[in-house]
């Protein structure tokens, strides 16, 4: 048996009629895989960028309907003016080749998170991206830029407020669905499948109201190594799931 063989073996099966509708990715683990290769972590968000894209196009070519991923959190901005520039600058290059394959790709680009913080041009580029989105239905790609859950929610909670003092909106008459009118996730459905590289077993602030009832799938792949086959073994472990969500 060849190695190629072996390895089709070894994957994971999925059943690709039955796939979740919303998949999230904590893209972690970019700086440890840059420092085991002696590299500057800078390097690793460059690999982990390029990961992101071959994911981002499969999920498309399985027919996943929404991916959101994370991509810099509220607390990230705590890392070295150095690092920050240098993935900020990664963001720039990013969403320069996006908006020129767009019309290729036609993967359809959200952003989650406060926008406001980042540079003029970086917003412009967010904005020209989300404008060509409109144009394209099939797979909904979120990025979370400058993404905290909490900030997120309290975001919602202030809006909503200004809307109650306004008379537009009546506290007696709030719903969940309601309130996730509010977030920047609105019209997205929850997540059912939430994935986590690089080892750690946290959620660092992504996604707390809307993974409510996710399931969960951790594994120490470091994110530049993450690839069609460990998404695989992730939404197969996803498909032995039992969701009873609260029943029995
Ligand atoms: C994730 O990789 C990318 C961002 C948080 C921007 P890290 O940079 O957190 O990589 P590790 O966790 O230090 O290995
Ligand atoms: C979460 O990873 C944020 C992103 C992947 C963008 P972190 O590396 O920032 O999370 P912690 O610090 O390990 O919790
Ligand atoms: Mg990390």
């Amino acid at each position: 048996m060849t190695l190629f063989n072996r390895r089709q073996k070894q994957d994971a099966q999925v059943d690709f009629q039955n796939l979740p509708r919303h998949i999230a990715i904590i893209m972690d683990g970019n700086g440890r895989w840059a420092k085991k290769r002696n590299m500057p972590r800078s390097y690793g968000h460059g690999v982990g960028a390029e990961t992101f894209r071959t994911i981002a196009t499969y999920c498309k070519e399985i027919g996943l309907e929404y991916l959101t991923v994370y991509a810099f959190s509220t607390e990230n901005w705590k890392r070295s003016q150095e690092e920050v520039g240098a993935i900020m600058g990664l963001l720039k290059k990013y969403l320069l080749e996006a908006i020129g394959q767009m019309e290729r790709d036609r993967v359809k680009m959200e952003f989650f998170g406060d926008l406001s913080a980042l540079t003029p041009e970086l917003q412009e580029l967010c904005e020209q991206t989300r404008e060509i989105s409109k144009r394209y239905d099939g797979c909904q790609v979120n990025i979370c830029l400058n993404y905290g859950g909490r900030d997120e929610i309290v975001r919602a909670a202030k809006a909503y407020a200004q809307d109650c003092l306004e008379g537009k909106a009546d506290p007696n008459h709030l719903t969940e669905e309601r309130f996730g009118g509010y977030l920047f996730s609105k019209g997205v459905p929850d997540p059912e499948l939430i994935i986590r590289p690089s080892g750690e077993l946290r959620l660092s602030n992504f996604l707390p109201w809307q993974s409510a009832y996710s399931e969960f799938y951790f594994t120490d792949v470091l994110w530049p190594d993450f690839d069609k086959e460990e998404l695989h073994r992730a939404i197969a472990a996803f498909q032995h799931r039992s969701r009873r969500f609260g029943g029995v």
